[in-house]
């Protein structure tokens, strides 16, 4: 059987610290139960010049190889270019974007260097699986080395319009670098058609019946992948964890208030400052809910070296106190907003605990929260999932309240709703999302791409469209036929990039 082999800038290591964020919450259901090799960044930096030796790290079936990055690597490809240019882009939020050359060049040179500390690990048996929007240069490094093995791409984000993509100079290689993959997934089919329509129009690549895409004489598939969580197992924890004390000790601290829950990372995406101002709304037009509610944002410290992140951090602190200070009472504080992670147990047993699971990202990959509410609800008394429409899990998840996320009104309105709602309704909204959930899981997510991967480019669909080709220059200049497509570098060889 071929080995897994999974590249990703996050690696969660078990023994290590516990990190919020979607890509290692389903990477690490998945890597336990099949094993596997888990390649990417150390989550540390060290000094003096870039190591090309991983550390090595065994733990049950899963060997962890890690590389730190230097200060510089880890200002321009994690900071810059990654979370202050792609990560906004990705989300079609431009006016959140930065961009500069230098970030563009070291986010590049991250991605050839870690392909070069990865090659001496990898067997020709290998079938390596890429994630994320840190990494879009990889399949195209590694087959530059000269790997053959099928390579798989997952963007746990959502895709952009060809328009949009646009926005970010240079944006259009990064799509013919994503083509040297095999198979490409997204979350969403929408993303997924995203893509081919940028694929087509920049690399002239044609469409396939079936939602492949022809370029030259090879086909690449490309299909969405929604990705799963664990729901009987999150059902399991949070039942257990709703029994245990510090579940407890928030039931009594809210002396019969109903719960209003949110849990993300503090993230400019997550529509934390829309959120709160939707509920302010709420107390500002329906007086009732005073002493009634109490509204408990988790929201991890994520990424703070980036200066839109603390930011936000500020604003929605200055924005909690205002609320507290005009609409609290001595008796009675209407919002609590933690900064930090809550372990996974605890999460869980406030969501069995929560009347309201507040999900409302301006835009959002999936949205795992979204699917860990609705599994951790009692089914004979289920609370109330709003969850914004532009979320991926909103395809699946249409019987939650549904808002728009960026309207402190209609977040107000929802909430009212959610509030008022019957136990009956409450029960049969919560049956239909459990029934788009329960019979998912994250490996079977990750197998139905690794299965996708294996039968990738031995199907020879027709060409749905004809081809337009719009010739633009190419870092990378490729040569070889079908998989043993080889590509030549026509850049300085990446270990005297760095
Ligand atoms: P993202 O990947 O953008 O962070 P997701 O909702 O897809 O968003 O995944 C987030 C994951 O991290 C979920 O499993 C969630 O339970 C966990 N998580 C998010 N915020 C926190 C937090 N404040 N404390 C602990 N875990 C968190
Ligand atoms: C999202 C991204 C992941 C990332 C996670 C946490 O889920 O898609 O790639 O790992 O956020 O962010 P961080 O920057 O801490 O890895």
């Amino acid at each position: 059987m071929s080995r897994l082999v999974v590249v990703s800038n996050r690696v969660s290591i078990p023994t290590g610290d516990a990190k919020a964020g979607g890509l290692a919450v389903a990477l690490n259901d998945l890597m336990e139960r099949q094993g596997g090799l888990w390649f990417g960044w150390s989550g540390h930096t060290s000094t003096g010049s870039a190591t090309t030796t991983p550390a090595l790290v065994q733990h049950g079936a899963v060997d962890y190889a890690t590389v730190d990055l230097t200060p510089e690597e880890l200002e321009l490809y994690y900071n810059n270019f990654s979370n202050g240019t792609l990560w906004p882009l990705m989300h079609s939020l431009p006016e959140q974007m930065n961009f500069d050359r230098r970030s563009l060049q070291g986010y590049r040179a991250v991605n050839m260097r870690l392909a070069d500390v990865l090659v001496p690990l990898l067997r020709s048996t290998d079938t390596i699986w890429v994630h994320d929007y840190h990494l879009l240069a990889m399949a195209a490094s590694l087959r530059a080395r000269n790997v053959t093995c099928p390579i798989g791409f997952f963007l746990h984000t959502p895709f952009p319009s060809p328009d949009m993509l646009s926005s970010v100079p240079e944006a259009s290689q990064f799509i013919r670098d994503l083509l040297s993959a095999d198979l490409l997934g997204f979350q969403t089919a929408n993303d997924a058609e995203n893509f081919a329509a940028s694929a087509q129009r920049i690399a002239g690549a044609a469409r396939l019946a079936g939602g492949g895409l022809q370029l030259g004489n090879r086909q690449i598939r490309v299909g969405a992948f929604p990705v799963e969580i664990d729901p009987h197992d999150f059902a399991e924890m949070a039942e257990q964890a709703h029994g245990n004390a510090e579940t407890a000790r928030l039931r009594r601290s809210l002396d019969g208030q109903s719960l209003i829950l949110g849990v993300d990372r503090m993230d400019p995406t997550k529509g934390l400052r829309h959120r709160l101002a939707g509920y302010r709304r709420l107390l500002e037009t329906r007086n009732q809910w005073s002493r009634q509610t109490t509204f408990l944002q988790i929201a991890a410290a994520s990424r703070q070296d980036v200066d839109a992140y603390q930011t936000l951090r500020d604003d929605l602190e200055g924005s909690a106190g205002a609320i507290n200070a005009t609409l609290g009472e001595a008796d009675w504080t209407p919002i609590r907003l933690i900064s930090r992670g809550v372990g996974r147990d605890a999460i869980a047993g406030f969501m069995r605990e929560a009347r309201i699971g507040l999900v409302t990202p301006l835009r959002d990959g999936m949205n795992l929260v979204a699917k860990e509410y609705v599994a951790a609800q009692d089914p004979d008394d289920p609370g109330v999932l709003v969850l914004s429409k532009f979320a991926g899990a909103a395809r699946q998840l249409g019987a939650a309240i549904l808002v728009n996320p960026v309207d402190p009104d209609e977040i107000a309105d929802a909430l009212d709703l959610a509030l008022r709602m019957s136990r009956p309704e409450r029960q049969d909204r919560w049956k239909a999302c459990w029934e788009a959930i329960k019979d998912a899981s994250a490996l079977g997510w990750g197998r139905s791409f690794v299965s996708a991967l294996s039968r990738a480019g031995t199907e020879v669909p027709r060409p749905a469209r004809p081809a337009r080709t719009i010739p633009e220059p190419s870092i990378e200049r490729r040569t070889g036929t079908g998989n043993d497509i080889r590509m030549v570098s026509t850049q300085p060889p990446s270990r005297t990039v760095n």
